[in-house]
């Protein structure tokens, strides 16, 4: 496991140099999703495979930006999906981005994912991992990972980050997240899931939503790289999550590149998603 995390720190230092540095025009090729690649992502998604390639422990990759999985070593016992460049489109505006990992011990059932782990590139590189608890790391100058502390959340916050498309929200969903406005919650969407969920965390808690809606019914975030990941940091921050009815992680993907309405934040939040999708 330990060559995993090695992958990853070296990762983080290689994608934030190709963030500053890369040409971030469009390529001519779309992802499993349908996403237009940037150059960045393929970039980013060749680097974490070389490091990844150097862990004999894994036996599997998927990628967000590859359509089948990538078998490494047929005994390896680690399964790891990931999002090499997490919000893309927003680099062209400079705005924060990130890389999100989940490890899978044996396979990619979410009932095996026994570490997640996401790195912020914003005006610093950090990284964030849970295995029981949830640990916050800067990056120094000379490559270093300082650790900064333990994240955990408040029973209630103040951020609401509603994600989706308004127009396409069920009107439920709509009086809810209204609803949290008139609470006194204060917007906070970039549009980037890590930078967005990384200061729901830090903040003491809010609310990330990005339900069904009708232009995606299924929700836009892909289970195995975006959402299990990061269902599982906010349990372990003492928070909560949910797909509007159901824990995240009691929902397995069908396919690798499947997607999901999700919901994350701190408990008192999340009862009130479950309270009102339960009513439906
Ligand atoms: P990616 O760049 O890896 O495709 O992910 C982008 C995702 C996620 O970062 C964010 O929460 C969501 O797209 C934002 O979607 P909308 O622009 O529809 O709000
Ligand atoms: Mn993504
Ligand atoms: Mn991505």
């Amino acid at each position: 496991m330990d060559n995993i995390l090695d992958a990853i720190q070296k990762s983080a230092i290689r994608i934030k140099k190709a963030i500053d540095t890369k040409d971030i025009g469009y390529s001519q090729q779309q992802n499993a999703t349908g996403d237009t690649q940037l150059q960045l992502d393929i970039q980013c998604d060749l680097i974490c495979e070389e490091e990844f390639s150097k862990a004999l422990s894994i036996n599997t990759l998927v990628s967000e930006e590859k359509e089948k999985e990538t078998l490494l070593n047929r005994d390896g016992q680690y399964f790891v999906a990931f999002d090499p460049l997490d919000g893309s489109s927003l680099i062209d505006v400079n705005l924060s981005v990130g890389s999100i990992f989940g490890i899978y011990d044996g396979s990619f059932d979410v009932k095996n994912l026994i570490v997640s782990c996401y790195v912020v590139y914003g005006p610093r590189t950090e990284l964030v991992y849970a295995k029981d608890g949830v640990v916050q790391f800067f990056l120094l100058q000379n490559g270093e990972f300082e650790f900064v502390k333990n994240i955990e959340l408040k029973e209630k916050g103040k951020l609401n980050a509603p994600g989706g498309t308004q127009q396409n929200w069920p009107p439920f969903h709509k009086e809810m997240i209204d609803g949290l406005f008139q609470e006194g919650y204060r917007l906070r969407y970039s549009g980037g899931m890590v930078p967005d969920l990384h200061q729901i965390l830090l903040k003491g808690g809010g609310l990330f939503s990005y339900p069904s809606t009708s232009d995606k019914p299924d929700g836009k975030l892909r289970m195995l790289y975006e959402a299990h990941p990061f269902a599982h940091i906010f349990k372990a921050a003492g928070g909560d999550q949910c797909d509007g009815v159901n824990d995240l992680l009691t929902m397995d993907a069908k396919h690798i590149h499947d997607t999901t309405p999700c919901f994350f934040g701190s408990k008192y939040e999340i009862a009130r998603v479950k309270e009102v999708y339960g009513a439906q």
